[in-house]
């Protein structure tokens, strides 16, 4: 069995499969813009995060009732079972849904269905975090969080996502009061396309727990000394930067740099079925790359289970973190 791990940086909608949306579209009698699945996957070379999120929300269109989205989740769960995923903390993006007149409640109750039934079938602990369209306006943002009241007993946090450059942290202030007053906890994206500066706005002004992405924090020597100190997770996605070209190749990733810096690294998938590998195969892959050791290995995998939001189970984070310390990393090369 691979190592235990927790994936803590997954967009669910980014999980969507060829194969799943043409059969969804199918059943719900969408058409879709491309021939086949083949045709579908030619599509996926990306220029940058924006050409991505243009492909990622026209294909949203095929997810349209609650058995979708709980056949999205179950296809996801299934799978990274398989990979060693013991934990999951789940983004989904509400205002792409209910834009298209997808219900808020549709969504969630459909991801919550399959999310209920992970730990009994996949020995998958879950978490669901919604997700702000940074580049929707703060009053849309606000009443997306106004349309989450009646299922907070089924969400866990908010995040801040899509297009980084020029929809910086500060425009979401309000809304991340507003959450944290409900008991959300706060994670963002910053640093993927966008400046350190933004990383800071998001530690400073939203009082976000964990930066999504943050790897630009590597140009600014400060804030990497206050990331360690501070002890602030970042939830790293190697293949995604090389999709989204962020960075050239995988062997040119900062990520063993930014451990050897000290900071709290934890390796994640993004948007696995657009950018080549679930959470397995993309520690596969930059262990390969970037040559890491056992040690490091088991420092990832400790990582993504301190940085995940189990504070109201601290018996299964210390018993995940057991399994962690014992395995023989051997094993899973
Ligand atoms: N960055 C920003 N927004 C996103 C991403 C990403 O990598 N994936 C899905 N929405
Ligand atoms: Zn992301």
């Amino acid at each position: 069995m691979p190592f235990p791990k927790a994936e803590l940086h997954l967009h669910i909608e980014g999980t969507l499969e060829p194969e799943l949306a043409f059969a969804l579209a199918a059943r719900n009698g969408v058409v879709l813009p491309f021939a086949d699945t083949d045709e579908l996957r030619r599509a996926y070379l990306f220029k940058d995060l924006q050409s991505f999120l243009d492909l990622y929300y026209a294909l949203m269109a095929v997810l349209r009732t609650e058995d979708d989205f709980a056949a999205l989740a179950d296809a996801y769960l299934a799978r990274v079972a398989t990979q060693g995923v013991r934990h999951a903390e789940i983004f989904f993006d509400p205002q792409a849904h209910t834009s298209r007149g997808v219900a808020f409640g549709t969504v969630v109750e459909g991801l919550a269905r399959a999310l209920e039934r992970a730990e009994e079938r996949h020995g998958i602990s879950t978490r669901l975090i919604m997700c702000f369209l940074r580049d929707e306006s703060a009053e849309s943002a606000m009443r997306t969080l106004e349309a989450a009241k009646p299922y907070l007993d089924r969400i866990t946090g908010v995040g801040l996502d899509s297009a980084e450059v020029g929809h910086p942290p500060s425009k979401f202030r309000e809304v991340y009061e507003a959450a944290a007053a409900l008991g959300l906890r706060r994670v963002a994206h910053a640093g993927e396309e966008g400046p350190p500066a933004y990383i800071v706005e998001a530690l400073d002004l939203l009082g976000v727990e964990r930066i999504d992405h943050g790897l630009r924090c590597m140009e600014d020597p400060e804030l990497v000394e206050r990331l360690v100190r501070e002890r602030i997770p970042l939830t790293l996605c190697p293949l995604s930067n090389v999709r989204l070209r962020v960075i050239d190749v995988l062997e040119e990733h900062p990520l063993a740099r930014m451990m050897q810096a000290g900071l709290m690294c934890t390796v994640n998938s993004d948007d696995p079925a657009y950018f080549g590998g679930y959470i397995g195969d993309t520690f596969h892959a930059v262990r390969e790359a970037l040559d890491l050791g056992n040690e490091q290995l088991r420092e990832l995998a400790r990582n993504s289970f301190l940085a995940s939001f189990l504070e109201d189970d601290e018996e299964r984070r210390a018993a995940l973190l057991a399994e962690v310390e014992a395995y023989d990393f051997e094993r899973d090369r």
